[in-house]
């Protein structure tokens, strides 16, 4: 049996206060849940700080981003290392929000995918189609080709340790999200397509994360899905209400 992860992606939102105001309130609110993995990833400033704040808590830090080389002249980018240091269990590769703003590329984000894998931390890596490619019937396609493209070279041991976080851009930030059915169609493809690249053991322990306009509400429906093992959460993780609605519906799930 695969374990859901909650995963709340902060993006560029949320000051210092109120950063240390939720981490503080998480921590408590969440303390008795023992079956769901949760993770909190706020932006790089705060990652030491939060990191303290989180220490002997159930909630796991994840980075949003990290840099695939390992140190030197490379301005504004931070390593694997440098986030492994002060505490992080996750990073996040390839949101769309990397792809489409920052140029990122499926091998960009295979080279940052082997560092982190190096490193010791658990890489979710992002991947999804826009509404028109959806729209031109290319769903399966793309999200193949991104998955590919990105897992590159990993071995077995490196695939069970890679979380994927299947995010369609049109759901993200829209308030559309999603149906359940939609969601488990693309997963169920991605876990075949993990099957044929790996093996079906490989492709069965592999977690694969849902996100695009997940929220307390519409929680449970999807991760009710066989091949919906947990949420990575954008807007309804920056309030503890909404995030801890979303980690009690994983916790009430039963598959
Ligand atoms: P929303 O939950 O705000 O749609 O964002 C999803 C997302 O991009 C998480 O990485």
């Amino acid at each position: 049996m695969r374990r859901l992860l909650i995963a709340g992606n902060w993006k560029m939102n949320l000051d210092r206060g109120h950063s240390l105001a939720l981490v503080q309130g998480l921590v408590e609110s969440l303390r008795s849940i023992s079956n769901v993995d949760i993770a909190v990833c706020p932006p790089a400033v705060y990652l030491g700080e939060l990191g303290k704040a989180l220490h002997g808590s159930n909630i796991g830090l994840g980075a949003q981003n990290a840099y695939s080389k390992p140190d030197g002249a490379y301005t504004g980018e931070i390593s694997c290392a440098m986030v492994k240091d002060v505490g992080c269990r996750y990073v996040i590769l390839g949101h769309s929000e990397r792809r489409a703003i920052f140029g990122e590329t499926d091998q960009m984000v295979n080279e940052k995918l082997h560092a982190v894998l190096a490193a010791g931390i658990t890489p979710i890596v992002c991947v999804g189609e826009t509404l028109q490619e959806r729209e031109a019937g290319k769903t399966q396609q793309v999200v193949r080709s991104q998955s590919i493209g990105s897992l590159k070279g990993l071995s077995h041991d490196q695939m069970l340790k890679t979380v994927l976080a299947y995010e369609p851009v049109w759901a993200i930030g829209t308030g559309k999200t999603a149906t359940p059915a939609q969601a488990e169609e693309v997963h169920e493809d991605i876990r075949t397509l993990l099957e044929s690249q790996f093996s079906k053991e490989t492709a069965q322990k592999v977690i694969l994360l849902y996100g695009g306009s997940v929220k307390a509400d519409n929680a449970l429906e999807l991760l009710s899905e066989p091949n919906i093992d947990g949420a990575l959460v954008g807007g309804a993780s920056l309030k503890q209400d909404s995030f801890e609605g979303i980690v009690r519906a994983a916790s009430s799930v039963n598959k």
